[in-house]
């Protein structure tokens, strides 16, 4: 791997979910003018690149992920001109743009599959997954994650297509050449914008069983969680789209692909990235983890471990399917908690990918059943109320809205917005914003924090997570506490006699005494040190 800078690797990706960013014409949705309007503060954050949730034309049965022109940006954000602006002024600033694609499925309102639709023999047809009737029924047990079986009988034409998410996102027919080849070609349409990188919707799912079979069962909550998903997911085929794509953008300077792989092991989602893959692929347990530092040393160990020499870990603490980690965590109000989480994120040996909001504590909204939006909400209400909670506009400041729109917003504001703002927060030297602004400039002038190896401390932490980060004679010493309560840390034979000094805490503005080789921590501290 190459010693220089690289902004995918090196630096900390921000996804944006741009319905609910900034809104400039007020209709309350978010678009890519309110987007150009915030670069700076982008800027001023210090993110290397951005993540834009999907901005093609879309009915938004599921908000962008339901695509009805690939080659285009929907006019509720703006116009391909619009895009061009956005990634000139945003290359300005030196922060790059990753496009989300979502090439597993369409919408049902995409001209090709209205043509599929139409009849059997239409050139289209076979752009998607028809099957027949099975003893009158549908033709295999595949389940749709959203709810309900897999397959949508279409009265006209007899037969039943396949959709993994909602009826109104058709899966594609990877399988057909034509398709295959215009799908790859969206690769080369943004990038010839000046389109840095982009991140893959369910990658993994793009190809199916060619003989359509069952998926074993086994015991689950819902029809979906009760199947193994050997032939809806994760076919051998895959790898040669992944080497495509990948050939792809080694034709044009420094381009970057990130796959979501979905219902797959640590292991297969490893896979998929390293020479000749994908760049990186998403490892997303940092999700599931309770507030514990056991469970995180062991997400980090076994993710390190999965991945390949070639290949580049990266860590997710929050995006739009989840409920923020502010509210996951329980985070008290005073931030602190916080604070230890963005320490660890943004100190480990991986991409960091943050989201909208993760960088001033925003929390997740409560919707009423009436209020929801997500078709996941609206299907498993109130097992699952859905990923509204998360999507809320992005809290500005204290203005109408929080600053987010003067019109109506799509999804309603949190009402914290009031003290929980970025233009409070930017005031304060002690807020979560100001601490996460400190953290992202360290990372970027230690290079031990971008590419040095990691090492842990410890073996089985309770309360405080140590690790040392490497790179050269530069060496830095991650310590967390977890805790309210003040706790000591074993710096151990080796380390116990070096000399340390302080780059960043939260609580305390000297260097820690390490006395008899035990590093005092205050409760919920984030202490980073380097060794002198
Ligand atoms: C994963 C995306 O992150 C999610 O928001 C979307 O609903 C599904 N893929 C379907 O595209
Ligand atoms: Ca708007």
């Amino acid at each position: 791997m190459s010693k220089e800078y690289l902004w995918w690797r090196d630096g900390v990706i921000y996804q944006i979910y741009p319905r609910s960013f900034a809104d400039s014409n007020d209709d309350g949705i978010g678009d890519l003018h309110g987007l150009i309007g915030k670069l700076d503060y982008l800027a001023e954050l210090g993110v290397d690149g951005i993540w834009l949730s999907p901005i093609n034309p879309s009915p938004d049965k599921d908000f962008g992920y339901d695509v009805a022109n690939y080659k285009d940006i929907d006019p509720k954000y703006g116009t391909l001109a619009d895009y061009d602006l956005l990634i000139a002024e945003a290359h300005k600033r030196n922060i790059h743009v990753i496009m989300d694609l979502v090439l597993n499925h369409s919408s049902d309102q995409h001209p090709w599959f209205v043509e599929s639709r139409k009849s059997k023999d239409n050139p289209y047809r076979d752009w998607y997954i028809w099957q027949d009737p099975k003893n009158g029924k549908v033709p295999n047990n595949w389940q749709s994650i959203f709810g309900g079986k897999a397959w949508e009988f279409d009265e006209k034409t007899g037969q039943y297509f396949y959709h993994m998410f909602v009826k109104e996102q058709p899966d594609l027919n990877w399988r057909n050449a034509a398709v295959r080849k215009e799908l790859l070609s969206v690769f080369n349409f943004w990038a010839d914008r000046g389109t840095d990188g982009f991140r893959l919707d369910v990658f993994n799912e793009y190809f199916k069983d060619a003989q359509f079979r069952d998926n074993p069962t086994k015991i689950g909550r819902r029809a979906f969680d009760a199947q193994e998903h050997l032939y809806d997911t994760n076919q051998p085929e895959m790898m040669g789209v992944v080497h495509d794509i990948r050939a792809i953008l080694d034709s044009y300077p420094e381009r970057y692909a990130v796959g979501e792989t979905f219902m797959t092991t640590m292991e297969k989602a490893a896979y998929y990235s390293g020479e000749g893959k994908l760049h990186a692929t998403f490892d997303f347990s940092f999700l599931w983890n309770k507030w514990d530092p056991g469970s995180f040393l062991k997400s980090i160990q076994k993710w390190e471990s999965a991945i390949s020499a070639d290949s580049w870990p990266n860590y997710v603490l929050n995006n739009h399917d989840n409920k923020r980690s502010a509210t996951r965590f329980k985070a008290p109000e005073d931030d602190e908690r916080l604070k230890v989480a963005a320490g660890m994120q943004l100190t480990l040996r991986g991409t960091p990918f943050l989201y909208a909001g993760e960088e001033i504590g925003m929390r997740d909204i409560k919707v009423k059943r009436s209020e929801i939006q997500d078709p996941v909400g609206k299907h498993y209400w109130p097992i699952n109320v859905g990923r509204d909670g998360c999507r809320s506009p992005m809290q500005w400041s204290k203005d109408i809205n929080a600053g987010f729109s003067k019109g109506k917003p799509w999804l309603k504001v949190h009402p914290n917005y009031i003290t929980r703002n970025v233009e409070v927060q930017a005031e304060d030297p002690k807020s979560l914003f100001n601490f996460y602004r400190k953290l992202l400039k360290l990372r970027r002038e230690t290079p031990a924090l971008h590419r040095g190896s990691f090492m842990s401390l410890n073996f089985d932490p309770k309360r405080v997570l140590g690790y040392l980060r490497q790179d050269g004679d530069q060496t830095v010493l991650v310590a967390l506490n977890f805790g309210k309560r003040k706790v000591r840390l074993a710096l151990g034979n080796s380390l116990r006699r070096r000399q340390w000094e302080l780059l960043l805490s939260n609580k305390r503005v000297t260097s820690p005494s390490v006395a008899n080789g035990w590093l005092a921590l205050e409760g919920d501290e984030v202490c980073i040190l380097r060794q002198k």
